[in-house]
């Protein structure tokens, strides 16, 4: 009997040490307790998950930005790891209250500016930079080291038809700013970039739909859809481009468009790596990251055709029956998708960001963090932290720090109803592999 029981004990050791990837809170810090809130498109202004970035490290501090129960953009700042938060506010006012008018942050590591987009959905965009070297120098965090606001990025005049502002920093060390233009359904993906501190225009380097390395295309016709109230979006592609979004190739290494003069289309071939027709309530502007060999993982979210063939309503079906997707490009160069085995629970969206070891950890919405291990081949998905039953209180969708993933910084707002103010907060998880 002792034996058995040994053996047994063993047994389980094993499991334990092999087991999924854990994440422990290293703090959890509420930066407004009165940010704004009220929810459209299912989201809230402060906290979208496609906000590249909401929340932002670069070098010794980090940044996060939202708008305080009377509308103002607030900009908060704190010394890495650990500092207290100093905010300053910003001269300009929500304009609507539609969740897509989130504030962007992006930083140019060629002089030091910090640069905030905000307050657009298919619109002009309102825009401002720092005096140069604000993030390295640490300079008082005061809302005159900002240049008043503009609808134009410095002089390039970027249009009136502005969505989803989000800024990158290429492996170049330019900032870039990627946006859409045009309506859902019938955008365009558009680069520009700055350098030696002036803003220039790439060109569109996708049309007719949305399309992003990752992404899914958005028709404009409900018709391709079997009810009036489903998510256009259907199939997930990828292409890339080695040349900072000049010329595009798709997994096969075939160049499928030019940026500015050949747009990548529904059309373009050899980009689906899902197929997916528009019935599943397929979610647009979900997340990716890059693993240590370059090869890109992304989260998609859909509901399996096991539950439905037809998502009628996806504001109602999404929360009952939706899960989330782990789609990897392996090493041999196709694509693997792995179904994570827990329901949203919401219509929102799920981020993904791996350790340096690539394990996986999913943070999904009210802040549930599921994880995979790279030993298990990203299948031994273990729920590691559940915000929901700690009490964190989050309205659905996060976003959270790209910037710096040990910890990794999530950005969450507290529910509500209404349009009463919530608290916003910013929880650190350290990654613990
Ligand atoms: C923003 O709105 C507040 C009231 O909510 C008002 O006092 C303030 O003047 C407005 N500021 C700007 C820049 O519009
Ligand atoms: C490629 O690798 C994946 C993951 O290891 C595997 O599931 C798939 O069968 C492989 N495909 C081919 C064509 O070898
Ligand atoms: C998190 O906890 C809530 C409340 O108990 C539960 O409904 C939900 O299914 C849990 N989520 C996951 C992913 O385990």
């Amino acid at each position: 009997m002792k034996l058995i029981k040994a053996i047994v004990g063993l047994l389980l050791a094993n499991v334990c040490s092999g087991a999924a990837p854990t994440v422990s809170v290293v703090s959890n810090t509420l930066l407004d307790a009165k940010g704004i809130f009220f929810v459209s498109f299912d989201g809230v202004v402060n906290v979208d998950s496609f906000q590249l970035s909401a929340v932002l490290a670069f070098q010794s501090f980090q940044y996060a930005a939202w708008y305080t129960s009377t509308g103002m953009a607030i900009l908060g700042r704190r010394t890495l790891p650990s500092g207290a938060w100093s905010t300053l506010q910003l001269p300009h006012n929500l304009s609507t209250s539609d969740s897509h008018n989130v504030i962007s942050l992006g930083v140019s590591p060629q002089d030091g500016k910090i640069h905030v987009a905000l307050d657009c959905h298919s619109s002009q965009v309102s825009y401002t930079s720092s005096v140069a070297n604000l993030a390295t120098s640490g300079a008082s965090w005061v809302a005159s080291q900002f240049a008043p606001i503009t609808t134009t990025l410095g002089t390039l005049n970027i249009g009136t038809e502005i969505t989803y502002p989000q800024f990158v920093i290429t492996p170049t060390n330019l900032l870039q700013f990627v946006f859409r233009t045009g309506v859902s359904g019938n955008g365009a993906t558009q680069l520009a970039e700055y350098s030696a501190g002036t803003w220039t225009n790439v060109g569109s380097w996708a049309s007719a739909g949305r399309a992003h390395v990752s992404g899914t295309w958005r028709e404009q016709s409900g018709a391709v859809s079997c009810s009036s109230l489903g998510l256009t979006n259907h199939d997930t592609v990828y292409f890339y481009s080695d040349d900072l979004g000049r010329t595009w190739f798709n997994s096969a290494g075939t160049h499928i468009g030019t940026s500015g003069t050949s747009p990548i289309n529904v059309n373009t071939a050899g980009i689906i790596i899902d197929a997916l027709d528009a019935d599943h309530g397929l979610m647009n502007q979900e997340s990716q990251t890059v693993d240590s060999t370059g090869r890109i993982h992304i989260i998609i979210s859909y509901v399996p055709g096991r539950f439905t063939q037809c998502v009628e309503n996806y504001e109602t079906v999404r929360p009952e029956f939706a899960r989330p997707f782990h789609l990897y490009q392996a090493t041999n160069g196709s694509f693997v998708k792995v179904e994570i085995p827990f329901f949203i629970q919401s219509v929102g969206r799920s981020q993904i960001v791996m350790d340096a070891d690539d394990n996986v950890y999913v943070v999904m919405p009210f802040v549930r963090v599921v994880t995979a291990s790279k030993a298990s081949g990203w299948t031994d998905w273990t729920v590691v932290y559940n915000g929901t039953t700690t009490g964190l209180d989050v309205f659905e969708e996060i976003t959270l720090d790209r910037a710096r993933v040990t910890p990794v910084s999530v950005l969450y707002q507290q529910t509500s109803t209404g349009t009463t103010p919530s608290a916003v907060k910013l929880i650190d998880f350290a990654l613990n592999g």
